[in-house]
């Protein structure tokens, strides 16, 4: 195994989209940042220079961080945030993972344009489970605005209510050349060439905000091998369903006639009544020697069109022949049933607030709507036992049972009000750990891609309506079930996780549409020093930002 070492310089860009100029905030001068290319196995060293005018961190979205618990980056959760000036260095491992990853700035909206790809490939001596790729690329979904994302995010939480749509979607940092809402049709698209009669593994890592996205190759059939940098059984489709914080890898042959093919993507939005960017972005897919001019445009499935995100989402299975795989515990320690959803927080006397009811928008893991604490991280109060930075009473189960997929619930305005606190679940090293995500139809009924730090999740089982812990244990896979770090929640529906607690410190559970996370839609999982030197969190290293 190797150590891959490399500077991320933060930095301010004037960038050029939807014909105008922006400034934007990025790393080493690129939308999007460099791509991390290592072994399983390997060693990551990577300085931090924030030269931006912003606090900044950066979160290995799917790494777990085991023994380097200070590298895992969300700010006040695990660190506080690089200034102006300042500089950190994140190092960790990558073992037991294979595929791709990506990473982010994890401080208030930055990650719009503060992102990049990390890909793991297998350790020397070690193989793929299907045919060497002749080829792969990334495609990168992302979304823009013509506006500083920090503002956008701001201004929101100054009125209470939902912030701007985005004035685009992005492929690896372009809109593409078809933008159905706006005359201005930019110039600049990406392209990815290919050989007729070779496959390719491309690597699709969801980078956007606010959406999920459909994805479709315009008379290609694609198949999915891995997901958030896991092996799953291989799965033929023609559109993959990607919500924030995922990667689905694909194999792609290039099996038709040489010509030029769009590849494309749109929200899927399953929101009712939330506003969304309903426009396409768009990639050419070039066969080497094409013969036609314009490219063919891939039908996609329309914004709210549930059933094909489920089919795609609830077929996924592990491969068990991977060497990465561990069975699904089949005892559990910890059961926690969480309701997620929308919510109102209280409008400060003498404030107007956007929000329904003239309140403010929120959102909330049993109706708790989680602070960050403003000083310290988390993880650096637990470790220094500073007292009155958070409690662990986060609960195991909602305050209140009700009919949590009934929509005229959204005008209960009893059930609206969520609390404000930085209340944290503690789980003792190495539990199992189930947990029962129960969407709410409050104020948006809504699809909320689940994501935890620090761990893979297995994803037992997903379904519509009320969960029924009578009957819906009879639907769990404890034998094959996709292992995942994020998870699109149905909409309307629930889903059941599991993992084993084997990682200590405190690790992040949010939602990873970005307009949730201020509103208070996480918590934090505690999880226990073990009884070993290798489960023991080890102290901060010596240039951990202070605040
Ligand atoms: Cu990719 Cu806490 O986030």
């Amino acid at each position: 195994a190797d150590v891959v070492e490399t500077s991320f310089h933060v930095n301010t860009l004037t960038a050029n989209r939807l014909c105008q100029n922006q400034v934007i905030t990025v790393v080493n001068g690129t939308l999007p940042g460099p791509t991390l290319r290592v072994q399983e196995g390997d060693t990551v060293v990577v300085h931090v220079f924030n030269r931006s005018p912003n606090n900044v961190t950066i979160h290995w979205h799917g790494i777990f961080q085991r023994r380097t618990q200070w590298a895992d980056g969300p700010e006040f959760v695990t660190q506080c945030p690089i200034r102006p000036g300042g500089n950190y260095t994140y190092r960790f491992n990558l073992t037991g993972q294979v595929g791709t990853l990506w990473w982010h700035a994890h401080s208030q909206w930055l990650r719009a344009t503060v992102y990049g790809a990390l890909i793991i490939r297998p350790r020397r001596g070690q193989n793929y489970p299907f045919a060497r790729p002749f080829g792969e690329d990334t495609i990168m979904l992302g979304e823009w605005w013509n506006a500083d994302p920090n503002v956008v995010e701001s201004s929101a939480l100054a009125t209470g209510a939902a912030p701007n749509i985005s004035d685009a979607y992005t492929i690896n940092g372009w809109p593409g050349d078809i933008l159905t809402n706006t005359s201005c049709r930019p110039n600049n698209t990406y392209r990815m060439n290919v050989v007729r009669g070779r496959t390719y593994l491309l690597r699709i890592i969801n980078a956007a905000l606010n959406n999920q996205f459909f994805f479709k190759i315009a008379n290609h059939n694609l198949t999915v091998v891995g997901v958030d940098a896991a092996y799953t059984n291989p799965f033929q489709t023609d559109v993959v369903v990607v919500g924030p914080g995922q990667t689905t890898d694909v194999l792609l042959t290039a099996n038709q006639s040489p010509g030029l093919y769009y590849m494309a993507a749109n929200p899927y939005a399953s929101a009712i009544a939330v506003p969304f960017n309903p426009n396409i972005t768009t990639a050419i897919l070039a066969y080497q020697n094409a013969r036609q001019t314009t490219p063919t445009l891939p039908t996609l499935p329309a914004f709210n069109d549930t059933p094909t995100a489920f089919t795609f989402s609830s077929n996924l299975t592990a491969l068990v022949t991977s060497p990465f795989w561990s069975p699904v515990p089949q005892t559990v320690d910890e059961n926690m049933f969480i309701t997620i959803g929308l919510g109102l927080s209280a409008c400060g006397t003498n404030q107007t607030c956007g929000g329904i009811f003239n309140q403010r928008l929120a959102a909330s893991m049993n109706n708790h709507s989680f602070v960050l604490p403003p000083r310290i991280s988390l993880l650096e109060a637990y470790f220094r036992n500073i007292s009155g930075v958070y409690t662990t009473d986060f609960p195991d189960q909602p305050p209140l049972v009700f009919d949590y997929t009934n929509v005229n619930n959204s005008f209960n305005q009893s059930l609206l009000m969520t609390e404000k606190l930085t209340s944290l679940k503690r789980i003792k090293f190495n539990s199992t750990v189930q947990i029962v995500l129960q969407n709410t139809a409050l104020i948006g009924i809504e699809n909320h891609p689940m994501h935890l730090h620090g761990f893979n999740f297995y994803v037992l089982a997903q379904g519509f309506g009320n969960y029924d812990p009578t009957n819906d244990p009879r639907k769990f896979n404890l034998v094959n079930p996709q292992e995942r770090n994020t998870l699109g929640v149905p909409v309307g529906g629930w889903a059941v996780i599991r993992f084993r607690a084997n990682n200590p410190g405190v690790w992040f559970i949010h939602c990873h549409l970005e307009v949730h996370l201020p509103w208070g839609l996480g918590t934090a999982f505690l999880v226990e020093n073990g009884g070993t030197p290798e489960s023991t969190l080890p102290p901060p290293p010596a240039d951990f930002p202070r605040c």
